[in-house]
């Protein structure tokens, strides 16, 4: 029996919907390169690509999705205050799951559509001003924007529209994985999304964006860059923000939200080149044997804060573009009509009375 701790070398899906090259370094989604799509398509254009393989899509899928937010909104609204005093992205969850559960089209809309919506919900919420309904007519990144009460210049809306696309979908990664698996017992969307969101949460996973600030601040200035890190790395820690499963090249994600920084204020873009710098540097000597590059989170820290999203609220709002992607797969899954179902090696003790 081969047992392969972490499923490195298992291939356990076909799917149509992206491919990640990580010694080229190239995301392809639906048939695109990333730096194609966040070009000149938006979000809910991305989406639609990504749901058309395996539903019906309406044909104008701006409004679809936009309705889809009004239709979270009314679900949800009366909830939230009863979860105020959880942690938003558990808030988050938590009101998500609630929503009614099934395959078809309108369940996939809402889901796309709940994690922005409630999110934003949530941070008017916290703040404790009045929540602000979604507007159907709106761009989902703008309407997450203006939810929030957030900046909506034309630069930050299509900074958060390339940010939702870069991270709208990634392969077999830990999340999709765990959605599949869902799927494949036919549980409905609902219940794949929620379990998506588990997996996500992990720093290992999309809760690494915080902790890149809270690293950036400890650093402080980038004189202070290479002594911290040699500190952190000597301490055994990892620096949040390098390294990937399947990279070993930069994650070409890393360089969509740099560009999209252009245009944006953010006090951090000197320090961030800075603490980079010295981190591949001090990566390069810690371990030679093993390609440690700049990961997606580790520009999504410094573009989500640009944009003003709380700190506490990135891996929210990385699940507002990933959600998309969990939503295909598991429609995917469902259509292979197969359970996934892996094996385990038994290493526990054996019953003592003969039998
Ligand atoms: N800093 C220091 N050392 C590292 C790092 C890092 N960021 N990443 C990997 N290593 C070391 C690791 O300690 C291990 O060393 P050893 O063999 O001596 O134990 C070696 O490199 C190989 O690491 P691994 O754990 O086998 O690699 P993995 O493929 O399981 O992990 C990873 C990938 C992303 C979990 C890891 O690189 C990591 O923890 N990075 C920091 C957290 C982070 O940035 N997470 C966001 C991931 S990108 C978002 C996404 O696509 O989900």
């Amino acid at each position: 029996m081969l047992i392969d701790n972490g499923l490195e070398k298992v291939v356990a899906a076909e799917t149509r919907l992206s491919h990640v090259d990580g010694l080229a370094g190239e995301l392809i989604i639906g048939g695109y390169r990333l730096d194609e799509l966040v070009a000149d398509r938006t979000f809910e254009e991305v989406a639609g690509l990504l749901l058309a393989s395996y539903a019906d899509t309406p044909a104008d899928i701006r409004s679809a999705i936009g309705k889809a937010r009004a239709r979270v909104f009314t679900r949800t609204s009366n909830l939230l205050p009863q979860l105020a005093d959880m942690p938003l992205f558990d808030a988050m969850r938590t009101a998500l799951s609630t929503l009614p559960d099934g395959n078809d089209i309108n369940a996939a809309l809402d889901l796309v559509a709940a994690p922005g919506t409630l999110l934003a919900q949530l941070i008017r919420q916290s703040s404790g001003k009045k929540l602000i309904d979604p507007d159907p007519a709106l761009g989902h990144a703008e309407d997450m924007l203006c939810m929030a009460g957030l900046n909506t210049s034309a630069e930050a809306i299509a900074g958060l529209n390339t940010y939702l696309i870069s991270v709208i979908d990634h392969g077999l990664n830990a999340s999709t994985f765990t959605a599949r698996v869902v799927a494949s017992t036919d549980a409905g969307l609902v219940s794949s999304v929620t379990a998506a969101l588990g997996a996500l949460k992990g720093p290992l996973h999309g809760g690494a964006p915080g902790p890149v600030l809270d690293m950036l601040d400890a650093v402080g200035t980038p004189d202070n860059a290479r002594a911290w890190i040699d500190n952190e790395l000597a301490a055994g820690r990892r620096l949040m923000g390098f390294g990937h499963r399947i990279y070993r090249v930069r994650d070409p994600r890393a360089d969509a939200l740099k560009s999209a920084l252009n245009g944006l204020r953010s006090d951090r873009l000197e320090l961030a080149a800075a603490v980079e710098r010295e981190a591949l540097a001090a990566l390069a000597i810690h371990k030679p044997e093993r390609k440690l590059e700049t990961n997606v989170e580790y520009y999504t820290a410094v573009l989500l804060e640009a944009l003003g999203f709380p700190r506490d609220t990135f891996t929210a709002v990385f699940a507002s573009g990933r959600t998309a992607g969990w939503v295909a797969h598991a429609l995917e899954q469902a259509a292979t009509g197969r359970l996934i179902r892996p094996q385990s090696h038994y290493t526990g003790p054996l019953p003592q009375r003969a039998a």
